[in-house]
């Protein structure tokens, strides 16, 4: 067993440290400021109280969000919604439950960690060892399955906390049901022989949601470091619910740029597993954390998955002697088993998964 124990990014930064150890000073790409060039889409789903009940949409208010939706995913990867259905009640209490983690005694969060070979609990960084050439990254976080419940890896849940295990039910419920009707909607515009075909693709019942809670604490040398390092997220989709901190960027034509926070809104990504469905027509795009010197920011990334065994290519409908295959099919475990143990990778994941000839002829 390789000696997998660091010090914890919390303890560092709550010991008051000035100056960071080598093993997080990275060379970071600046970000790009200019808020008027770049704006990640915002889309009004117009969800009143439930994200159950969009039923009642009548044609051209569903046809005109799932456009919204489409165009997004196709030009940007990334974007916002706003009236989702997830009431803010919800929404606090599974910051309040998570933050109450964060705040137990080292050793009680201790007695969650993960392992070198396995990212399930808490954690400081994926894919690192300590002989590599990895750098480490400013922020700690907690990782488990949360639906459905018997996937959860019940040694690394914190059951002694108040609310965790009920607020994590319901807003796992609500965010399946999300994640249905966005792969309902994307499944449409691809034309694809039903709305429920990505769905399906994914394993419909049997798809797993699991969540990334990250704490990000503030940080003494902050242009030193990355809270994240840049990723493509290696699921299907992912909802991202964010405090009011900034530091999310992503790529967008080569630069960085803030993710901008914007109150009760959740993020949504598109990450490899839709792109490769989608043979490139939806893009899994490259974002990064980044820290601040006197505030800490918290974010819960949830992310919809297929089982491993299930095999992700593109989808045939999509294939013809125009459109060949431009990805590999892989069984999404062996997919995942190479992103956590290479870790954090920008796109390289998604790279190495493109068929070589594509790979040839678009170069
Ligand atoms: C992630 C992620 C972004 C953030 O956990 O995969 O991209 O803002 N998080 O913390
Ligand atoms: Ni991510």
């Amino acid at each position: 067993m390789e000696n997998w124990a660091f010090t914890r990014v919390q303890t560092l930064a709550d010991n008051g440290i000035q100056t960071i150890p080598p093993e997080y000073v990275r060379r970071v790409e600046k970000t790009h400021h200019d808020p008027n060039r770049f704006q990640v889409p915002i889309i009004d789903l117009q969800l009143g109280f439930s994200s159950q009940q969009h039923d009642h949409f009548c044609k051209d208010q569903y046809d005109s969000i799932a456009a919204q939706i489409s165009r997004a995913a196709e030009n940007w990867g990334f974007f916002q919604i706003i009236n989702h259905g997830i009431p803010d009640s919800l929404i606090a209490r599974v910051q309040e439950a998570s933050k109450a983690f964060f705040q137990l005694p080292t050793q009680e969060k201790e007695a969650y960690a993960n392992e070198a070979q396995n990212p399930i609990g808490y954690g400081s960084k994926i894919g690192y060892s300590p002989d590599s050439e990895a750098k480490l990254e400013w922020g700690d976080y907690y990782y488990n399955a949360i639906w459905p419940p018997d996937m959860r890896d019940m040694s690394k849940w914190p059951i002694q906390l108040s609310d965790f295990t009920e607020s994590m039910d319901e807003y796992s419920r609500e965010l399946s049901k999300l994640f249905e009707l966005l792969m309902e909607v994307l499944s449409r515009d691809l034309d694809l022989e039903s709305e429920n075909s990505l769905n399906e693709s994914v394993g419909g019942e049997r798809k797993g949601l699991h969540i990334r809670i990250n704490y990000y604490p503030p940080c003494p040398q902050p242009d030193l470091v990355v809270g994240l390092a840049p990723h493509s997220d290696p699921n299907v989709l992912t909802i991202l619910l964010r405090d009011q901190t900034p530091g999310l960027q992503i790529r967008k034509d080569g630069a960085w740029i803030d993710v901008q926070c914007v109150p009760g809104a959740l993020v949504v990504n598109i990450a490899d597993q839709m792109e490769i469905l989608s043979n490139g027509k939806f893009k899994s795009i490259e974002h990064r954390g980044v820290v601040h010197k006197d505030r800490s920011r918290m974010s819960w990334a949830v992310f919809c998955s297929p089982p491993r065994d299930v095999l992700v290519s593109p989808k045939r409908e999509l294939i013809d002697e125009q459109h060949p295959p431009l990805y590999q099919g892989a069984a999404y475990g062996e997919y995942l088993t190479k992103f956590f143990k290479k870790g954090l990778d920008g796109k390289g994941h998604i790279h190495d998964a493109k068929q070589q000839d594509s790979l040839v002829s678009n170069s």
